[in-house]
């Protein structure tokens, strides 16, 4: 058999749909697969060619919308990040992600998880709102100042950190590592003033003191984000805030407008002639 022959693989997949069944159950389908064949083409196979019932949730393919987190063999992944080859087995087990209420089959109702997300306030704030709402020039920040919150925007919310946090699988209430890196996003982000409103809101017991530091999320974040230590920065700040150790945060001010017009560029000469 070449590297790219096809062989037969079993996706083993977690079928429930609450209008019928009382308790979720497996159905095992053969699905075709070739080097580099990922589990949710195997899924859109079934989909496409099996059974069209089968329901999961997906848009980009290429990892950065963030809807087809699901457990493949009892891990958190994004169905299309990860090829079948990966596992070695000639059988795959695939269901939701937990932690997270089942809506049918793979699809988990994310509506909580964002909830959450936009309880953090994840959005810059400023005090004085009249160069928000009527802006003149961007404010002003240096690469230093954007490294010390980068990472965290590359945060495609796919819920995979809660799935594999043993704290968001033990306290409903725990606003969990997503929300919490990103109110770390935005505390760090010296464009934003609205970090005393954001820590009143994680200072809790089902804020970051819920944390334990087991380091699952940043483990299983497909994005590469360390959710982790967003937290136990969030931690530092506030116990520096209350011990009367943190500096006043500076927040960057606004570039000078820009005066000078820029030269026009003359629109190139066609140089193609017609023959
Ligand atoms: S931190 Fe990572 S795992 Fe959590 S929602 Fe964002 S991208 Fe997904
Ligand atoms: S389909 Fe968008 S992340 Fe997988």
């Amino acid at each position: 058999m070449t590297e790219d022959s096809i062989k037969q693989i079993t996706l083993k997949v977690q079928r429930y749909n609450p209008e019928q069944d009382s308790t979720p159950h497996f159905q095992e389908f053969l699905v075709p697969v070739s080097r580099g064949t990922t589990v949710l083409e195997g899924l859109l196979y079934i989909k496409e060619n099996l059974d069209s019932t089968l329901t999961f949730r997906t848009s980009c393919r290429m990892a950065i919308c963030g809807s087809c987190g699901m457990l493949i063999n009892n891990y958190p992944h994004l169905a299309c990040h990860t090829q079948i080859e990966e596992f070695h087995s000639d059988t795959l087990t695939i269901k939701p992600l937990p932690n997270l209420p089942i809506l049918k089959d793979l699809v988990t109702d994310l509506i909580p998880f964002f909830n959450t997300h936009k309880s953090i306030k994840p959005y810059t704030i400023r005090h004085e709102t009249e160069e928000m709402e009527n802006p003149t020039a961007e404010f002003t920040q240096t690469p230093q100042e954007l490294e010390t919150f980068l990472q965290f925007t590359y945060c495609v919310k796919c819920g995979i950190c809660i799935s594999a946090c043993p704290t968001s699988a033990s306290d409903k209430l725990f606003l969990g590592p997503q929300a919490l890196a990103q109110c770390y996003r935005y505390c760090a982000d010296n464009r934003d003033e609205g970090w005393q409103e954001r820590f009143l809101l994680v200072d809790t017991d089902h804020g970051v003191w819920h944390c334990h530091l087991a380091g699952a999320c940043s483990e299983a974040c497909p994005k590469g984000l360390d959710p982790a230590l967003a937290i136990q920065l969030l931690k530092r700040r506030l116990t520096s805030q209350a011990i009367g150790l943190r500096k006043k945060q500076q927040s960057s001010p606004v570039a000078s407008p820009i005066t000078e017009t820029k030269a026009k560029v003359p629109f190139p000469e066609f140089t193609a002639k017609e023959s």
